[in-house]
């Protein structure tokens, strides 16, 4: 349970943890590179300390807190099911990787897992030659759910198009295709991030990414052992921007954050309602936020926009409810299938805290400036939910307690010292 009492203004700088879909990838390919990688900067979170331990047991050596050594000279069939929490990424991802090597593995998680769909990566990786089993859904829903059991080995490459927008899938993929036999080509209809053919690129694979961004070919090759600095994770620095943004008088500067390719568009959004956000770049893809409070207004979030900040709406939706005017999310059905169903969770506790906040099939409709009063809600052990309850107990009248505060570790262990670094 966390205890929160907000009206107090944020102010200073802030570092947040490592990108967690980088720092999957990062400890992935490490596994897969033959020789010893260096990592710095992982994400604190507990969904890659999952990725961590799964590569371990499929053979990885980690030591030190940032060396990996890898390479199918150390990589074995795990004695145990691979336990992979609560994080869709790792599993997904870690599918990709398991249908390469001729040996079955199981992979399994947390209660949460058990109700997200693995048809998505599934059905590609059988097209590719793996046998991949799953459960059936609670309550007989159609599809290949987790544990997973994946046999690997004797791949050949496929030209899949994705049918639905998603990251994991075309990471998982990519990640198989390296390993199979011919080329593999990923073909996407909107822009999802790019990390997967980023780094693959970066550690020596053999990837072509078509002008366009929405095609990538891989062809059989080995990865470089590599070094990597995880730059800040984007979807943690949404929090901050978005509680600066909310509570007066606030002033908030966060370190260098990822902003490549699909991942920053919550910034965009926030824009766009009237934020007051300077993006001070600082690489090619990474950059400084400065954020200071303003009154937003309302807008309208759908289509090729929503891969970038899908896991920004539950505070992007904080942020609409105490703007001027109705904003509207469109297009997100993938929210349903997230570590909660946020097009309910998100629904049912701002309302709690006196929002208006009606739910679509695919999105939200949230009628801004409704006062928000502090109460007792519910993180449904989804880490996102809980933090954007938290942006939105900054704002509310009186005291908001947050059950299931716990879930927060999943990405982001340090969320509450950081508030209080920013309310010194
Ligand atoms: C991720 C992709 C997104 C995102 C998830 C991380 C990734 O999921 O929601 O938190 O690292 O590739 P989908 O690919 O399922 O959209």
């Amino acid at each position: 349970m966390f205890e929160l009492t907000g009206g107090r203004p944020l102010r200073g700088s802030l570092k947040v943890p490592g990108d967690k879909s980088i720092s999957h990838r990062a400890l992935l390919m490490g596994a897969l590179a033959p020789g010893t990688s260096r990592i710095t900067g992982l994400s604190t979170g507990q969904d890659v300390a999952h990725t961590a331990a799964a590569v371990h047991a499929l053979g990885a050596l980690l030591e030190g807190g940032d060396r990996i050594t890898g390479g199918s000279g150390h990589l074995h069939p795990s004695n145990a099911p691979v336990d992979v929490g609560n994080s869709g990424t790792t599993m997904r991802l870690l599918s990709g990787i398991c249908a390469r090597f001729p040996w079955s593995t199981v992979l399994a998680g947390d209660a949460s897992i058990a109700r997200r769909p693995m048809d998505r990566v599934a059905i590609p990786l059988r097209l590719m030659g793996a046998a991949v089993e799953g459960e059936p859904g609670d309550g007989g829903m159609a599809g290949t759910f987790p544990p997973l059991t994946i046999a690997g080995g004797g791949l050949h490459g496929i030209d899949y198009r994705l049918p639905v927008a998603s990251a994991q899938v075309k990471g998982a993929v990519l990640l198989a295709g390296l390993g199979a036999d011919g080329e593999t080509m990923v073909r996407e209809s909107v822009l999802t991030r790019a990390h997967t053919e980023e780094m693959l690129t970066t550690f020596g694979a053999d990837v072509e990414v078509s002008e366009d961004r929405l095609t990538t070919t891989v062809r059989p090759s080995e990865l470089q052992p590599f070094e990597i600095d995880i730059p800040g994770d984007p979807s943690q620095a949404a929090f901050w921007a978005v509680a600066a943004t909310l509570v007066p008088h606030s002033e908030v500067t966060i370190e260098p954050v990822y902003i490549g390719q699909a991942r920053a568009c919550f910034l965009d959004v926030l824009r766009r309602m009237g934020a007051d956000i300077e993006v001070e770049m600082v690489s090619g893809t990474e950059a400084r936020l400065h954020v200071r409070h303003t009154q937003l207004h309302g807008t309208d979030v759908g289509g090729s926009e929503i891969p970038g900040l899908v896991d920004e709406i539950p505070v992007l939706a904080v942020a609409a409810a105490t703007a001027d005017g109705v904003t509207t999310f469109r297009d997100a059905g993938e929210l349903r299938v997230k570590e909660s169903d946020r097009i309910a969770t998100v629904t049912a506790e701002l309302t709690a805290l006196g929002a208006k906040v009606d739910p679509t099939g695919d999105g939200l409709v949230v009628t801004g400036a409704a006062p928000l009063s502090g109460g007792l809600v519910s993180s449904h052990g989804d880490h996102r939910l809980a933090m954007a309850l938290a942006v939105a107990a900054l704002v509310a009248e009186g005291t908001t307690r947050i059950e299931g505060w716990d879930a927060v570790a999943t990405s982001y262990p340090g969320f509450e010292e950081d508030l209080r670094r920013l309310w010194e």
